[in-house]
């Protein structure tokens, strides 16, 4: 199997999750675009989604899935969404795809985060692949020398504006042996509108694909 087919693999073995009448959760990524199509041949049985992206809902609405303004939503059941990298204890990188602020949010709303994800993001500890911290544009160097002070490397990603107007610092070389402690270090920084560690608020549910297909690890 390549790295896409066990993507695929764990976005199909997620719908196993959706129940009946519900609005999904959807987060952003070739993992996700993965589930988005798959939600697609059941999306007679769903009310709509609630996404994280303006990617995201592009691929929603162009399949016929009602987006809902998370506004408007009391509660959702579970939230799919892919990751950058995961350890055992359920703590992720995410921001990729730059959507990191928004997927944070609709996590947070979601009764069960549901991680998918091809095998090779399984890590023992977070922190080869660099951590997105989405950035408000005049803070931006303000910020980079304030990740210095921690321990980082930050590199503006160029080119990339978010969904919300601002712009991402990924940090290499950074130590997370305390993800929640890190969490909440880089989020009190003043300029900075979140960070892409997701330990304060895990995964409940991780979908590994590997090459004998996909599995519930959690
Ligand atoms: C986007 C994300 C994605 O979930 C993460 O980057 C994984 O992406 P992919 O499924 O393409 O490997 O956090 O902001």
């Amino acid at each position: 199997m390549t790295q896409d087919e066990m993507k695929k693999a764990a976005a199909i073995k997620a719908l196993e999750f959706i129940e009946n009448d519900t609005i999904v959760g959807v987060g952003t990524g070739s993992t996700v675009n993965h589930f988005i199509d798959a939600l697609a041949t059941i999306k007679h049985n769903i009310t709509g989604a609630v996404s994280s992206s303006e990617e995201s809902s592009k691929r929603l609405i162009a399949h016929g899935i009602e987006v809902f303004d998370l506004n408007s939503v009391d509660n959702l059941d579970v939230y799919i969404d892919g990751a950058d990298e995961i350890t055992k204890h359920m703590s992720m990188i995410k921001g990729g795809g730059a959507a990191l602020t928004r997927e944070k949010i609709v996590a947070a709303v979601a009764k069960k985060f549901i991680c998918i994800a091809d095998s090779s993001k399984q890590v023992e500890l977070l922190g080869d692949f660099p951590l997105p911290v989405e950035v408000i544009p005049m803070a931006r160097s303000y910020v980079a020398r304030e990740l210095v002070k921690l321990g980082g490397d930050p590199v503006y990603r160029q080119g990339v504006i978010t969904d919300n107007g601002n712009v991402i610092l990924d940090v290499h070389n950074l130590s997370i042996v305390d993800p929640k402690a890190l969490e909440t270090n880089i989020n009190a920084i003043v300029g900075v509108v979140t960070n892409g560690l997701f330990a304060q608020r895990g995964a409940d549910i991780l979908i590994l694909g590997n090459k004998n297909g996909a599995q519930v690890v959690k």
